[in-house]
């Protein structure tokens, strides 16, 4: 015993005397507790001499530019590393590799623009994991593929403007994560699937003019969502469904208008917060059988008849309401909760021309409280708007608060956009344009909007843009010039714009895609064509957006799938032909995109035949595949189509033979709805494809069910339709013949 207890010390000892011996000059290592701290010491890359027993590693303020592949591997019981203002911009494959018993890894305060893949592979252990405050504008799905306990994920003051489906897959034991104050604008209906444990999400500081209904829907176990600061105006009925969920903070938003049912798909809500929004009436949020608390501070809140039944109701249901009347004069000031019901008048005049008239004399005050805007708009400097829709305005008014970040200046005649129109904008994130009978943009239009993001210029009149316009507008990430006059594609127009991300080019009478027609379109993902009048897709118009995900030709003129065209796109993943007069589809057609297509959409397309081979490749990628509406009386077979999730087989008039046996089988096994009706032959008109039983007297109809029922020859005796029967002969010649 004693033995063994002077071994441990003299290890002990001498584990000390390593650590002392191999710390490396310009750090500290306390060898008790396994520390070694290099701070602020102007290192470009992790010391190499670092003790292999270090649990701890703090190297914050430091220069590590890039972290190679494997450098922790010498030290591999870390358990805590932080990173924190390294300038750290690559984080290469395999960076973490080795450290399979880390729990904490801070990466706050760096220029990471860009995860890979495998730049956190290995990170077995890790609970926390903190990425605040860096440049990342986009997330692969799989990033997080190997984090199987983390528990936190902090990706708040990042640059994300869209989260894609199935993006933080693989977070099975993710408790919270927080994507504060980025620039998120689009959440993909499955960005939050496979969140199990996710009980806090923090979404506040966002660019979402939507609440993201859908998507937050998956999130069946969250406790809490914090979702203010985002300029959302309305939220409406069934707005939130999470089933869940118990504190909901809408703060700081443009709120003017809530649905009284937009919460009762969220039946658990415990506490809402409205603080600092521009509702003057809510109506009582009935049937909330746990709602406690609802926060109105900071709204223009009329304490007239109209707040009325909101009062009543609140007070029945012992709501602890913070509301604060604004008007009528008599009550500025005093809490709802102090007045009388019946002093809440409406002085005689009805709901709607007391509210219009409270609403104009608010309106004036608040126009006049705001520190900077325009004549005949309406700023919002709480919340960085500034809003002159419709106001018959001719030219740009000048003279917005500078920190402005979304300007909506729709429904306008403005005809012509002239050079500098916007100055000072330089937080401008969202421009509204749409609806203002614009023909030209001049060279420079959008100078100085260096953060522009969002330029909306839908239904106007313009036919050409030259590159020139979009100078100064690097941000710019999602274009709309849907319903325009465009007869082509305004070729290098936007070779000023690297980040472009979204084109909407939909509706415009542009007639066909030709080489170099996107050219420098590098990071564009979705492409938007619908309505126009393209008849041809040339071979090598696509070779340019080689990142493309979204590609929308439906409602043109095309006569065939543009299959070698397509051969340039690696990751597209959704396509859409509906509408086109394509009357055949050959064999291979989808062969280019097979292993990525995931949504195919065929369908009002006067079809008239599929070969037998047209979706080979297709298969267990595609979640969704519409061919309704369409004239062909078979399909070839869909056996490899194992992971669809919609399918659309309405409005085909199939020809219920023994020639679509496989398509019968296969849709036995399927559990999902798919439309299929038969259209002849006569006797089974009309009826499911899936119930009717004339395909029992096939002779492939399955071996047990074969030899349990009669033969079918039998039973096709049975029945009086001779020429089914014949058929049935004729499938089996056939085969025969073949064989
Ligand atoms: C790091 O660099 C700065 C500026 O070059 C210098 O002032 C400072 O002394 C350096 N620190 C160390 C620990 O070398
Ligand atoms: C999320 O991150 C933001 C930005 O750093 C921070 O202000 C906020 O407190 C975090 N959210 C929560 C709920 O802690
Ligand atoms: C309502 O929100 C305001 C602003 O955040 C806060 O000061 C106030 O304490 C809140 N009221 C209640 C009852 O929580
Ligand atoms: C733009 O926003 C940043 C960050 O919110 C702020 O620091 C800056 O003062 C703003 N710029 C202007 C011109 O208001
Ligand atoms: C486009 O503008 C015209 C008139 O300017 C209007 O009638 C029409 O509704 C607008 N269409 C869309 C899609 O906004
Ligand atoms: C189905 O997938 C298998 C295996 O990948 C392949 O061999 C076969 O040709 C596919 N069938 C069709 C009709 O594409
Ligand atoms: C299929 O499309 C038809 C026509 O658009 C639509 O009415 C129907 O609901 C769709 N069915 C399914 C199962 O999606």
């Amino acid at each position: 015993m004693w033995a063994s207890l002077g071994l441990l010390l003299m290890s002990a000892l001498c584990v000390e005397k390593l650590i002392a011996q191999r710390c490396p000059q310009i750090c500290t290592c306390d060898g008790i507790k396994q520390r070694v701290s290099c701070l602020n010491k102007n290192l470009t890359e992790v010391p190499v001499s670092i003790p292999q027993i270090t649990q701890k590693l703090d190297l914050r303020h430091n220069e590590i530019k890039t972290i190679p592949a494997g450098t922790f591997l010498p030290i591999p019981y870390l358990t805590h590393l932080n990173l924190q203002k390294c300038q750290v911009e690559h984080v290469d494959e395999g960076a973490f590799r080795g450290l399979g018993r880390l729990v904490y890894l801070n990466l706050a305060s760096n220029n990471i623009a860009f995860l890979y893949q495998e730049a956190l592979d290995g990170l077995s252990s890790l609970q926390q994991l903190i990425l605040e405050n860096n440049r990342i504008e986009e997330i692969k799905p799989g990033a997080f593929g190997q984090l199987g306990f983390l528990s936190f994920l902090n990706l708040a003051r990042n640059s994300l403007v869209y989260l894609p489906d199935m993006v933080f897959q693989g977070l099975q034991l993710v408790k919270w994560i927080n994507l504060s104050h980025n620039m998120l604008h689009v959440i993909a209906h499955e960005a939050f699937g496979g969140l199990p444990t996710l009980r806090r999400l923090s979404l506040d500081h966002n660019e979402l003019q939507f609440l993201p209904t859908e998507a937050l829907s998956r999130l069946s176990g969250t406790i809490k969502l914090e979702i203010g600061h985002n300029p959302i105006t309305y939220i409406g009925e069934e707005a939130i469904e999470m089933a869940s969920l118990k504190q909901l903070f809408l703060d700081n938003m443009a709120l003017q208008d809530v649905s009284y049912r937009a919460f009762i798909r969220s039946p658990l809500l415990h506490t809402i917060d409205f603080h600092n929004n521009q509702l003057f009436v809510l109506q009582p949020l009935r049937e909330m059988a746990h709602l406690k608390k609802i926060n109105l501070t900071g709204n223009p809140v009329l304490c007239t008849c109209n707040m009325r039944p909101f009062k009543e109701w609140a007070e029945k249901a012992r709501i602890d309401m913070d509301v604060a009347c604004a008007g009528p004069p008599a009550f500025k000031g005093q809490q709802l909760e102090s007045l009388t019901a019946r002093h809440m008048k409406c002085r005689g005049r009805g709901y709607e021309e007391e509210l219009l008239a409270s609403l104009s004399t608010l309106t004036r005050e608040l126009e006049e409280d705001a520190p900077k805007c325009p004549e005949g708009c309406a700023c919002s400097p709480d919340f960085h708007h500034a809003n002159c829709e419709s106001r018959g305005l001719q030219s740009i008014p000048k003279g917005f608060l500078s920190n402005t970040h979304l300007l909506d200046l729709r429904r306008n005649e403005f005809h012509s956009i002239p050079k500098g129109s916007f100055p000072g904008l330089k937080n401008l994130t969202s421009l509204h344009l749409q609806n203002c009978k614009i023909a030209t943009l001049q060279p420079g239009a959008f100078q100085n909007l260096k953060n522009l993001v969002y330029l909306y210029l839908s239904n106007n009149s313009i036919t050409s843009i030259d590159a020139d316009v979009f100078e100064g507008t690097s941000q710019l990430a999602y274009l709309y010039l849907d319903h325009n006059g465009f007869t082509q594609i305004p070729k290098g127009a936007f070779s000023l714009l690297p980040n472009l991300f979204s084109l909407h080019l939909q509706h415009n009478s542009i007639s066909q895609l030709s080489d170099k027609d996107l050219e420098g379109m590098e990071k564009l993902r979705w492409l938007y064509l619908t309505g126009n009048h393209i008849t041809h897709v040339s071979l090598r118009a696509l070779c340019d957006t080689k990142m493309l995900e979204k590609l929308h030709l439906d409602e043109n003129f095309l006569q065939e799938v543009p299959t070698r065209s397509l051969k340039e796109l690696p990751n597209i993943i959704e396509l859409k032909l509906s509408k086109n007069p394509i009357k055949h589809i050959g064999d291979g057609a989808f062969f280019p995109v097979s292993r990525s297509l995931q949504h195919l959409y065929l369908d009002n397309m006067g079809l008239e035949q599929v070969s037998s081979g047209a979706f080979t490749g297709l298969g267990p990628k595609i979640k969704s595949l519409y061919l309704e509406k369409n004239k062909m009386h078979h399909l070839p077979t869909l056996h490899n189509f194992t992971a669809l999730e919609v399918i659309n087989l309405s409005d085909i008039p199939f020809y219920c033979d023994c020639k679509l046996l496989p398509l019968r089988k296969w849709l036995d096994k399927l559990n999902l709805r798919v439309g299929a009706t038969c259209a002849s032959p006569a006797d089974v008109h009309g009826q499911k494809v899936k119930l009717i039983t004339s395909f029992q007297t096939c002779p492939a109809w399955g071996t047990k069910k074969a030899k349990r029922t009669s033969s079918p020859k039998a039973k096709a005796g049975k029945r009086s339709n001779k020429k089914q029967w014949s058929e049935t002969v004729q499938v089996k010649r056939s085969k025969k013949s073949k064989a």
